[in-house]
This record gives structure tokens, sequence and C-alpha cells, in this order.
């Protein structure tokens, strides 16, 4: 007996590492990994069945077929139950931890078995299977034997995509929504409407899109531009297209907040409804660098430059508010969302400051400030969302000359916002432009045309969403965090993914793993495999990550 374990210690300390193949690097990191002693592996081949032991998993066994069938090109069985080993079983089970999304894990002799504790977990236990698979097709799908716990520590792990600037079709919409499950993520925040495109069918308004979705050109460099493409850019998702789009996203667990910008950011609505306009008969200012058209057409344009436009909706006139109740009308019955967010930001008060109808109204409300003017917008739009049995959600702005009600903040211009909303017992989300604004550069070397900043991936795995100064009682309104990508300078999909990644990868595990597991050297490992899973998917990514080493200059000694 002695002898035995003897050489089963010799065998242990000669076999290493006791992993298989490329070993576990998942991300974001599980609360809990633990391996066998002996090194052992499950391979997957098309002989492999999913065993669906509970109603309700088959998105979970279809998003892993899909996956299967897409990168290493066959499907498995599924079935309701079955006594082989060669099979991967999805079931509810009741965890430790009653977190929404929990779920484990096990690859052992048994075969594969994954539980959640609702459909969401057995989700992201399917995600975490993907990551266990070889990032390259080709060789035997062996899976190392491990046993995963897992949780999330934020109910808010979010992604926007801005499709104002640049429209993007639905269908790499529906990929940024797979990049977003395969992170573990659970919010897209759409933004649809602002100065350069509006970019959603409004039935009873359909000058929205027939005009707002198009420009006639678009500036040439940086804002103000050197010149202008002369190009007509827009587009716009028709509802049954959204309707779509919700429902692929439902498949994964993802829920669409839209985002119909006001009372600033509306060039695109006032160029088709000039009377939204404080002041409807005054042309759109035309730069020297707009397009020909633009320039020859006088009256309200589509902007095709970047910025904040002094052309807001009118605060003063009724009319503005009946619009955007219509269009509300119709977004939220599309979106099953409970949020639905109102933008808010940058909005300039210059016009109302000029405008007879908005002076008027403060003075009838006795508002002293046109700040409380916007804050009078906001609390009026809340009020007929919240009549509609869901909840406002702005950019900080929104607490600007009073907060509304119920709303929750979207913090962006740094954490500040964000404290004060949740000093005053508001749900936040954490999004600052210092850690999680994707569109700017993540390398000192970019040679792309980036809007500015730096924010490196290091910045971004460091960030810790729960600010110092919030005690115990009010870290539970910081909902969790998200990232926004705008797309001034972002023109088709392949740059969309070299922006996100791999920074999002980052966020994905900010917003996942516990904080006591943040290691970005231990990340870095992993990021390895994870930069060949973004090959497997043919997706671009930023190799900035390499630029430390690139960049190292020896000392004199
Ligand atoms: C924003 O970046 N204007 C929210
Ligand atoms: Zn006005």
């Amino acid at each position: 007996m002695r002898y035995l374990l003897f050489f089963l210690i010799v065998f242990c300390l000669l076999k290493g590492p006791l992993v298989t193949g490329q070993g576990i690097n998942i991300i974001p990191q599980p609360v809990s990994v633990k391996q066998p002693k002996i090194a052992a592996s499950f391979t997957v081949t098309p002989a492999t069945i999913i065993v669906l032991a509970g109603s309700g998993l088959e998105n979970s066994a279809n998003f892993l077929n899909d996956y299967l069938q897409q990168y290493y090109n066959f499907k498995l069985k599924i079935a309701k139950s079955s006594s082989s080993k060669n099979a991967i079983a999805l079931n509810y089970e009741r965890m430790n931890k009653r977190v929404p999304g929990a779920y484990n894990l096990q690859v052992n002799n048994n075969g594969i078995y994954i539980a959640g504790d609702n459909e969401e977990g057995v989700f992201y236990g399917i995600q975490t299977l993907i990551q266990l698979l070889p990032p390259q097709a080709g060789g035997a799908l062996a899976i190392p034997y491990v046993s995963i716990n897992d949780y999330p520590r934020f109910g808010y792990r979010g992604m926007m995509l801005d499709v104002g600037r640049h429209f993007f079709p639905a269908d790499f919409v529906k990929k940024y929504i797979d990049y977003l499950a395969l992170h573990k993520m659970n919010y897209f925040h759409w933004h649809l409407t602002d100065d350069q495109g509006w970019r959603i069918e409004i039935k009873k308004y359909p000058r929205l899109t027939e005009v707002g979705a198009w420009r006639s050109g678009t500036i040439i460099g940086h804002n103000p531009g050197k010149g202008n493409d002369n190009t007509k850019h827009g587009g716009f998702y028709t509802q049954e297209e959204v309707k779509e789009v919700i429902a692929y996203a439902k498949k994964r667990y993802i829920t669409i907040i839209p985002e119909i910008e006001m009372p600033g950011h509306g060039s695109a609505a006032i160029a088709a409804f000039p009377w939204l306009s404080c002041f409807p008969n005054e042309p759109t200012k035309v730069s020297e660098n707009a397009s020909d058209i633009s320039k020859a057409a006088g009256g309200k344009q589509v902007q095709e430059r970047w910025g904040v436009f002094d052309d807001v909706f009118c605060a003063g006139n009724d009319s503005t508010f009946g619009f955007l109740q219509d269009v509300l009308d119709e977004v939220i019955p599309l979106f099953p969302s409970t949020y639905i967010h109102v933008g808010g930001d940058e909005c300039p008060k210059n016009n109302w400051k000029r405008c007879p109808k908005c002076q008027a109204r403060m003075q009838q409300l006795g508002l002293k400030t046109e700040h409380e003017l916007q804050s009078y917008f906001i609390q009026r739009m809340e009020k007929y969302i919240n009549g509609k049995h869901k909840k406002l959600i702005g950019w900080d702005e929104i607490l600007e000359g009073g907060l509304a009600k119920n709303a929750t903040v979207m913090s962006w211009r740094g954490e500040k916002g964000g404290i004060e909303a949740a000093k005053q017992n508001h749900d936040v989300v954490m999004t600052p432009t210092t850690y999680v604004y994707f569109d700017y550069s993540q390398t000192k070397r970019e040679d792309s045309l980036v809007i500015g900043g730096f924010l490196p991936l290091e910045k971004v795995y460091g960030y810790e969403p729960i600010p110092s100064v919030i005690d115990a009682s009010q870290s539970k309104y910081i909902l969790g965090g998200q990232a926004n990508l705008w797309t001034e300078y972002i023109t088709n999909p392949g740059k969309v993914e070299y922006m996100i990644f791999p920074r999002m990868t980052a966020l994905s595990e900010v917003l996942w793993s516990p904080k006591q597991k943040k290691d970005f050297t231990d990340f870095g490992k992993r990021l390895q495999i994870q930069f060949k899973r973004y090959e497997l998917w043919k997706a671009s990514y930023s190799k900035a990550f390499f630029d430390a080493q690139t960049n190292l200059t020896p000392t004199s000694n």
C-alpha cells in the first residue's frame, strides 16, 4: 500500500499541472473551479447527446448546437432522457447561492452535467462549457474533468451600441448580441436615435425614417472635418426586424433596452418634423464641411458632423410631448424591457433661453433655471412611462434640476452622478468614460481614426463599479455596469469588433467575477486562449495587449 502511494505521488509530480490540452481558461473567471488530482477528459463527438432533464432548456441546447455547427461542423441529438454516459445533461437544481444565473457544471466519468438555478443559469453553464472546448476546429473536442460552481456578482452586465451615428444592419446587431451572450452579459442597450439618424420605424410618423434615417454625407476625418464624403448614409430597423432581434436576444437571456433620445440629440427627428424645434423656421446651421446636397437644401437637416447641437425639442410646446408619447406608444409594446432609456444627456439650453414657449412654461410652473425645465421634461415623460408600467432610465444629466421620482441613472461623466443618485436611493448603472468608453483608443499606436482618449485593457480590467465613497447600505443601488460604444468613427462591423475586443472580455470579468478573484496577470494568460476564440469566430480584435512588451526599453544597467 505504501509503495502504491509512493508511485502515485511520483506519478503526479512527473505529470506536472494536471490538465489536458489547453487547460481551463474561462472568462469571466468562475467563483470556484476544482480539478481532480488525476487529469482526465470527456470527448464530445457527434455521438454525444444533449439530455434535457427539465422543460425550458431548449434555448441552451440550441445555442450549444448552433455553436458546434458553426465552428466544429456537427450537431448533437437532443433527448428528454437517456442512460448513456456520452451525454451532456441539462437540469435545474436549487443552488446554494440563489442568484439568477447561478449554475454548476461537472465533467467526470458520468459525462457532462450542467445545472442552473433557473434557465439563465443553465445557459451560462453552456457558455462555460463552450470555453472548455479547444479554441480551434479539427482535433478531438476533449474537455478536462472539472467541477465548477458559479454565479454573477452584478445583476446588470451590459453593452451599448450606437446605431445612430452609423447604422449597423440587424444581422450584425444579432452577432453583437451573441458576443454579449458568450461573455455572460445580460443587457443590450440599443441607442436608436441621434442627431445623425433615427433608426426605428414608427408607423404613426413614417417621415422619421423616410427623412430622419438618412443623411446626404458625412464629414471626413475628425470633427469638424476636412470635407465631406458626399455619400448618402443611413438605414433603419422595421418593427418586424426589431421584434426578431428582441426574440433573438430573449433566447440568450439578454434584455434589450431601447433608447429614444430627448430633449437633446434630436436633429434627425427635427429634420423630419421641424415643429419639434423651438424655432421651426430657422434652418440647421450647416458647416463648410457639409455635403453639397445639404448646403443647397436649406431648412432642417440630419446632421453630418459630430458633437452637440443647439436645436433640441421644444419643452414649451405640448405637441412635443404628444409626439414623444406617440413614439413611446409604439416602442413600449415592442420591447419587453422594464427600462426605457430617454437619453437626457448633452441638451444645450440656448434655444430654450430664447424660446417664448419654453420661457412661458418656466414662468407658469415657477421654474427658475432651464435645468429645472429639463427636469420637468424628464419627469413628465417619466409619469407617462411609469403609467405604462415601465421604468425610466437616463444619462446622469437627469440629476440636474432634480431627479425624476423613480429614475435609474446611467453615470457616464465619471462616477459622480452614480454616487449622487445612489445617495438619493436611486438605482444606478455605472458607465464612466474613464473606464468603459470603448470608443476611446486602446493603444498609443492606434493607426485608425478614433475619437480620442486612451483606455487600455488593464484600466478596464481594474475598474471597480462600486465607488469607495458609497457605504454598504447604498452599494445595493449600483446594479452593475455597462460599456458604451459610440460610433462616430466606427463605420463598419469589423471596427466594432476591434474596439470591443478584448476590452469587453475584461469588462465581463469586472461585472461577473468575485472581486477577490480578479488578477490581471492571470487574466492575461487566459486571454491568450480568448484570442484564439476570436479567431475561431473570425472576429477582429486589438492586439494592443502586446504593446507593453514591444514598448520595453533597456535601462542603463
Ligand atoms: C454620452 O456619452 N453623451 C452619454
Ligand atoms: Zn421652446
